[in-house]
């Protein structure tokens, strides 16, 4: 990003760029990075096995199950190997949606997708499923009479059980038709000691960030009424972490970053 952009706030889609090893981040974001990697050191291995999800994800849908549109909610910047680029090499004709409330996300991305036929950056709050759905960009790209992948990767913890985001899954759901899939990744902290969840819960406070971790149990619910597929060979079709969705040695992928989130897809029956 042209520093000329930055702004004196860390911006989140920023942060995680920088996470991620990318270009699209300013002075700010990389210090407050900094500051949450030192109080969460895998927090960049958490951040690139939930990156391998989503492209493992997305290209299991395009070549396994033929999706062609999908809707990448909370999508944060379309950098680092993104849906579109997963997309171009698996499925040239395939479509993307990224959606993010974030302004700064959404001014970033567009210039970041100028001249890309098939991905747009809307702006939405992904709870008003009527705006995103009617957004002018939303409808060029995705017909919403044919199969939609819907990707929820890492955002649902921005959604308190307060907003019901177990209802918001379902709302999505029933606005595509059968055959379509979901994809959905999520922290918790089932596998974390009370200290180091202490110390991450007042690091998020002091950035004045809120985030809910969430059980198995919770997780799974978001899957209600759907199909969870196998998440690789041989496996039952169940919740992972994160980094074992579609791993090709789940045991090597299951790290210390991997265990910080769930991640199934399913299909709707
Ligand atoms: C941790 S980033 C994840 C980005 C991307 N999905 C990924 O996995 O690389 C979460 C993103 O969700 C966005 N977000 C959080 N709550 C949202 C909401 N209610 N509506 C739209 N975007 C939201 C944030 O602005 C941020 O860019």
């Amino acid at each position: 990003m042209n520093e000329a952009d930055a702004t004196d706030r860390p911006n989140p889609a920023g942060i995680y760029d920088y996470i991620l090893g990318g270009t699209a981040n300013s002075a700010v974001d990389r210090a407050a990075a900094d500051r949450a990697l030192k109080v969460l050191p895998e927090l960049g291995e958490s951040a690139w096995a939930n990156r391998g999800f989503l492209q493992r994800a997305v290209a299991r849908m395009a070549d396994e199950w033929g999706v062609r549109q999908f809707l990448d909610l909370g999508a944060g910047l379309p950098t680092q190997r993104s849906t579109h680029e997963v997309l171009a090499e698996h499925c040239p004709d395939g479509r993307v949606v990224y959606v993010d409330r974030d302004p700064l996300a959404v001014e970033r991305g567009d210039v970041l997708l100028r001249g890309i036929a098939g991905a747009t950056m809307v702006r939405a709050d992904i709870r008003d499923v009527e705006q995103v759905l009617s957004a002018p960009r939303t409808r060029e790209l995705v017909d919403l009479e044919l199969p939609v992948g819907i990707l929820l990767v890492a955002v649902t913890q921005f959604l308190p059980d307060e907003d019901d985001p177990w209802a918001l899954v379902r709302r999505y759901v029933e606005a595509v038709p059968p055959g379509s899939y979901v994809a959905i990744s999520a922290p918790t902290s089932d596998k974390q000691s009370e200290r180091v969840v202490g110390n991450v819960r007042s690091e998020m406070a002091r950035a004045g960030a809120r985030a809910v971790s969430r059980s198995r149990a919770e997780f799974t619910r978001f899957f209600e009424g759907l199909e969870i597929v196998p998440p690789y060979p041989g496996a039952e079709p169940v919740v992972v972490h994160v980094g074992q969705w579609g791993a090709e040695d789940p045991e090597v992928a299951d790290d210390d970053g991997s265990r910080w989130f769930y991640a199934a897809v399913a299909r709707k029956p």
